[in-house]
């Protein structure tokens, strides 16, 4: 059975259809990456599974329940949860404190009362500390771990997004661009580091433009284009597809006409 399975998706913003009668599925235990070029719908299509966004039609499915219609967190707790394209870390926080705040979504007290800084227990903040610390030594940078987040290098400031999102103990971890930004040393790193986030039973759904990751590190791959799903296969098909090749020539073509 799918973890996630996507039915029919449209997402319209007035005259703009941005999502258009995508369907796909991603089985258990997979990387699966979504690429396409700028403006294909792929940040729409995270904000419409994670439910910051709803749906104009279609369903989403999650562990065979229906998801689409939910609010964020409650998408969060029932095992999704995400990074974002542009890097979101507190700034006068350390490392480990930017992962325990991606904690307070589970704990009793909840995430408002966390992020008004009211009281967890002395026991559950123990445990709560006790498991980010083991979440930065994963992501190996567990001796940044007191460092203020945003004074971090662009890697690992990555690593710490990657740590929060891993925080609410999620099933599926949803990646928007988590090369953005990064120069090659640091994005091999972030792609080892979500091979071994995999590894460990972790099904992703990465959306990058950096090929060569993609290429690297998933399954399967979904294109989009304009909103609309123009193939889905194994990553060596993807490559020698004939429409797939067209848009990505189309853009390069665009990118030199521009210098
Ligand atoms: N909240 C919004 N209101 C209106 N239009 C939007 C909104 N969000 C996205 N769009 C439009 O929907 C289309 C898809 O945008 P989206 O951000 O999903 O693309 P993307 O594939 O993530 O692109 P990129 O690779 O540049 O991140 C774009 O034309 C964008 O301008
Ligand atoms: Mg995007």
């Amino acid at each position: 059975m799918a973890l996630l399975e996507i039915n029919q998706l449209n997402r319209r913003f007035g005259g703009l259809q941005a999502i258009s009668e995508v369907s796909f599925a991603v089985e258990p235990g997979i990387i699966k990456a979504v690429i396409g070029p700028n403006g294909a719908g792929k940040t729409t299509l995270f904000n419409l599974i994670a439910g910051s966004l709803p749906p104009s039609s279609g369903t989403i499915r999650f562990r065979n329940e229906v998801i689409s219609g939910l609010q964020p967190f409650q998408i969060a707790r029932r095992g999704i949860s995400r990074t974002y394209q542009n890097i979101k870390l507190y700034p006068g926080m350390t490392a480990l404190e930017n992962v325990m705040i991606g904690r307070h979504i589970q704990s009793r007290t909840g995430f408002i009362a966390g992020m008004l800084h009211l009281p967890w227990t002395r026991r559950e903040e123990a445990q709560v500390r006790e498991h980010c610390l083991g979440l930065l030594e994963m992501l190996e940078i567990a001796d940044l771990a007191e460092v203020e987040a945003t004074s971090l290098a662009f890697g690992q400031q990555r690593a710490v997004e990657l740590a929060r999102a891993l925080a609410m103990e999620p099933q599926l971890l949803l990646l928007d661009e988590p090369a953005a930004g990064l120069n090659i040393y640091e994005t091999a790193e972030v792609g080892r580091l979500i091979s071994k986030i995999n590894s460990q039973g972790i099904t992703v759904l990465l959306v990058e433009h950096d090929m060569s990751l993609v290429m690297d590190i998933s399954h399967e791959i979904v294109v989009l284009s304009f909103g609309r799903k123009i193939a889905e296969d194994l990553p060596l098909q993807i490559q020698q597809n004939p429409e797939v090749i067209k848009i990505y020539l189309g853009e390069e073509e665009k990118e030199d006409a521009q210098g």
